[in-house]
């Protein structure tokens, strides 16, 4: 949803889009693809990169199951891992990665006000969240701009 509004943005503004998607192959002219849930990812053709915004995430939409929650936590956190550990290896990274969190990262607060400054609450969401932060560690300690 985001992605799909950014990426139109960007093009307009004069930037070059390389879209990374699950569905994209060598097959298909794409130049770059990846597979999270095999942490397979090839970032060879894509040249030099000004930034990095990674959005992908199995959609919170529809029932919890026990599988969609993994499916839900494992997207992101190993998703954002594999990555942040291909950008440090290409030959001139990107100064910056943006990667997506939510709000979830809160928990269920009540009316309690929250900024940016506020800790971490409970819960699935709030757990997923911190995991999928410090997933961008490995971009983190090479100096990337998160
Ligand atoms: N939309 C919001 O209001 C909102 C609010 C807070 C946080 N966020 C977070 O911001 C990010 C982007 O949100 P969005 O609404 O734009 O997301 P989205 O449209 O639901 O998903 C973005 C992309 O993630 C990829 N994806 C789907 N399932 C996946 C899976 N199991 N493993 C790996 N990739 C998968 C898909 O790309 P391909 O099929 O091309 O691979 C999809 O187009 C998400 O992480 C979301 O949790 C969104």
């Amino acid at each position: 949803m985001i992605g799909s509004a950014l990426a139109p943005f960007l093009a307009i503004g004069g930037h070059e889009v390389t879209k990374l998607s699950r569905a994209a192959s060598p097959a298909n002219g794409a130049n770059a693809w990846w597979n999270p849930a095999t942490s397979q990812i090839n970032l060879g053709g894509v040249g030099d990169l000004e930034a990095v915004i990674h959005l992908a995430g199995e959609p919170l939409g529809g029932r919890w199951s026990p599988t969609k929650k993994q499916r839900i936590r494992d997207s992101r956190v190993n998703g954002t891992r594999s990555l942040s550990e291909a950008l440090i290896r290409i030959p001139r990274p990107p100064k910056v990665l943006v990667c997506a969190s939510a709000t979830g990262f809160y928990g269920s607060r009540g009316d309690e006000l929250l900024d940016e400054q506020s800790a971490s609450g409970s819960g699935f969401l709030a757990e997923v969240c911190r995991a999928w932060e410090a997933a961008t560690a490995p971009a983190a300690e090479e100096g990337f701009g998160l």
